[in-house]
């Protein structure tokens, strides 16, 4: 009688799984790909998400690819391979995943592109990101009211620290922050004594906080002996902390200490900016992009229209795309948005 109660159990559990498609659980699967856990927004942006969609109903397969694109490719293809009905992916290098994407197709699994566009590829059904343009135009209307640049004559000098040329969300970020500050570099009002300004000269792979600092030395000790510097615009707050880096061990003028911009409100950003030496950041919270991917998600599943509001061309189509909005964070304003809304505690930042 036990033998048949339980074989009838387990019948059952079988055919609900073979219904699903997810093994054991009986709920579908999410497949998150993320690019590193080296950089504290990531494991942010994991961690939201795991909870978020398993709050949601969802089991979830969260993995992290050490910065590595091919890592990153086999860790999708396996979750191509497990089951996973949706995929949410923060690309590595843009371009690197297109082998993937089309296995993923050809399974008719949707794929959503995580914050970094995914390029050059047919099967990116969507992509939610913060507004990339907007956040290089903050940084460098930031830097424009800082130097109060239409009121004083300068002139005043800037360098340049962007991001990965293998991540999409680069150059949108320099090109925002650019279109505001070239008129004052044709101008002479901006002067960039290093003389780079185009983008790939003052890119920086993988983001690296070591690469932007020993780039920012080179500049300091080969430009600055005894030359101010007023601005450094750079990209996020790895590369900003690279620069802050330099500038505290090779620049002299510490009482001259430059504008430095960022993105992300990192803890070890936050803290700096608390301590005079970045300026600000550009805030792009977390909780809100998980969120709506969740969202997205779920309408994609459910068959309902996918909620968007705005599309970006990666090459082969318009994608689809969620542009949440980012603002700044400064020592002005860093109370009310990174602890009232609860995204830090005041222990987190001393
Ligand atoms: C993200 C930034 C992040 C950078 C480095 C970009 O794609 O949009 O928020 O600072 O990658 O990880």
């Amino acid at each position: 009688m036990l033998k048949k109660i339980l074989g009838t159990v387990l019948c059952a559990v079988i055919a609900v799984t073979a219904l699903t498609g997810c093994a054991g659980s009986g709920k579908k699967k999410v497949g998150v790909s993320m690019p590193t856990k080296d950089l504290q927004r990531w494991n942010q942006d994991g961690d939201y998400m795991k909870q978020k969609f398993e709050a949601a109903g969802y089991e979830v397969d969260l993995q992290y690819a050490g910065n590595k694109a091919d890592t990153q490719l086999s860790q999708v293809e396996n979750m191509i391979n497990s089951g996973c009905k949706v995929l949410v992916i923060a690309a590595i290098e843009s371009s690197s995943l297109g082998t993937a994407l089309d296995k993923a197709a050809a399974k008719k699994i949707p794929v959503i592109a995580y914050d970094r566009l995914l390029m050059d590829n047919d099967n990116v059904s969507y992509y939610a990101t913060f507004d990339n343009y907007k956040v290089g135009q903050i940084q460098g209307e930031f830097v424009k009211k800082a130097l109060d640049l239409d009121n004083t004559d300068g002139p005043y000098n800037i360098e340049f620290t962007a991001g990965d040329p293998g991540d999409n969300n680069a150059g949108f970020f320099f090109n925002g922050a650019m279109d505001v500050l070239k008129p004052y570099i044709d101008s002479g009002k901006l002067v960039c004594v290093s003389g780079q300004t185009d983008f790939d000269s003052v890119a920086t792979p993988e983001w690296s906080t070591a690469t932007a600092q020993s780039r920012a030395e080179n500049i300091i000790g080969s430009n600055y002996a005894d030359k101010q510097i007023d601005a450094w615009l750079c990209s996020n707050d790895s590369t900003a902390q690279g620069v802050v880096n330099a500038l505290d061990s090779r620049y002299t003028l510490k009482d001259k200490w430059p504008v430095v911009t960022g993105q992300d409100c990192d803890i070890v950003s936050v803290k700096n900016m608390l301590a005079g030496k970045q300026t600000m950041s550009v805030f792009k919270d977390t909780r809100t992009l998980a969120e709506r991917t969740v969202t997205m998600v779920g309408q994609i599943l459910d068959g309902k229209t996918v909620e968007t509001n705005n599309t970006y061309n990666n090459n082969k189509k318009d994608v689809p795309s969620y542009l949440c909005d980012p603002v700044f964070a400064d020592i002005n304003n860093y109370k009310e948005i990174l602890i009232d809304s609860g995204y830090y505690t005041e222990a987190q930042l001393s």
